[in-house]
């Protein structure tokens, strides 16, 4: 296994590229943000590229080298340790299409075994935003949400809502992922669709489960499009694109929330049929899961479902109880084996 610091110097024509365009970031929405992340830690990346360059070395190997992986990894790390993999970790947004097709599968799953009829009012508790691709590094589309428009998809094709009566709330902590739906919301007002990029690396060897879900993935909520162009430096790259119809950004309602921490006080009428969370959980020590479990089963009406991906520990005081999981594959990746997801179903009791 290549150690961080071996990786740094690999990685160093890169950081220097990285470097020299946060100096000048023109009107790039990324290079923007991640101008302002160093600015906030004291250094002007204009002024001071040899402490710039330090830090970004210093956070590659933080993150390449970090204690998670070895956590993760180990085969007979405890099951808390597990679960709470990301604890010492700051929150990420990333998200990209994978997951979803575990959240597609569960859902059919779901309705074939009779645990799943029509669904209103959806909560999606922690959507993300695809700021540069986590596996490829992809960043040729504009930043995007993708967990919203899959989910709303899904259901739509599954027949488990009725997009005319659909209100789907994204709750989040990000200032960065409420804003970027704000500004969708506002931009579907005056009749603009959204746009939702879905690269696939034909060089990953994808199921072909995988492939064909990546293959209709938003044909619901949206017509096909010209795609971006990847670069050629992206390698082997198929785009799809589809504007989302602006009705159906229109159904999701960000709200600024932290689910560990707090809840909405929803009448019975208001209560959520579905709670989606994927990719959250594993932020948070046991306890900080518990209570953010016990927040999700007080918004959900009595025989509501949540979906995820990570196992919550499931304590008497938290009316939520295993229902079902279904499990996906989405690729075999040299040296780590298969990849895919549990996603388990929690009904509330
Ligand atoms: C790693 S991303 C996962 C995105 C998406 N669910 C997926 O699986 O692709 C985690 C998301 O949860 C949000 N988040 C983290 N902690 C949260 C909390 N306590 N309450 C609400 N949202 C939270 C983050 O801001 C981010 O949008």
């Amino acid at each position: 296994m290549t150690r961080p610091a071996e990786a740094i110097a690999g990685l160093k024509p890169r950081i220097d590229d990285f470097a020299a365009a946060l100096a000048s970031p023109g009107q790039d929405e990324r290079l923007r943000f991640a101008r302002g992340v160093v600015e906030r830690r004291g250094i002007d990346p204009a002024a001071s590229a040899g402490r710039l360059r330090r830090y970004l070395e210093e956070r590659t190997t933080s993150v390449g080298g970090s204690i998670e992986y070895a956590r993760l990894l180990n085969p007979s790390a405890a099951l808390a340790d597990k679960l709470t993999v990301f604890r010492d970790r700051g929150l990420s947004t990333d998200t990209a299409i994978f997951v979803n097709f575990g959240i597609d599968r569960a859902l059919q799953a779901m309705k074939q075994a009779g645990a799943a009829s029509t669904m209103q009012r959806i909560a999606i508790v922690g959507p993300g935003l695809d700021f540069a691709d986590k596996l490829e590094g992809h960043d040729f589309y504009p930043v995007q949400t993708i967990q919203p428009f899959a989910l709303i998809d899904s259901l739509l094709r599954l027949e488990l809502a009725d997009e005319r009566v659909l209100h789907v709330t994204a709750f989040d902590v990000s200032p960065r992922v409420l804003a970027h739906l704000d500004a969708a919301r506002t931009r579907a007002a005056a009749g603009t669709p959204y746009s939702l990029v879905l690269p696939r690396n034909t060089d990953r060897p994808w199921t072909p489960g995988l492939v064909e879900y990546w293959r209709q993935a938003g044909a619901r909520v949206g017509p096909a499009v010209n795609a971006p162009a990847p670069p050629a430096a992206a390698g082997s790259v198929d785009v799809r694109a589809i504007a989302v119809r602006p009705s159906i950004v229109s159904a999701i309602v960000p709200i600024d929330l932290d689910i560990v921490a707090g809840r909405l006080d929803l009448a019975p009428g208001e209560l959520f049929d579905l709670v989606v969370v994927t990719n959250l959980f594993l932020y948070y020590d046991v306890f900080e899961q518990s209570l953010a479990a016990a927040n999700i089963a007080r918004m959900l009406r009595p025989g509501g479902m949540l979906l995820t991906n990570n196992r919550i520990f499931e304590v008497p005081s938290v009316p939520l109880t295993g229902a079902g999981y279904t499990d996906v594959v989405y690729m075999a990746l040299p040296g780590v084996g298969d990849t895919g997801d549990r996603v388990i179903w929690y009904e509330r009791r």
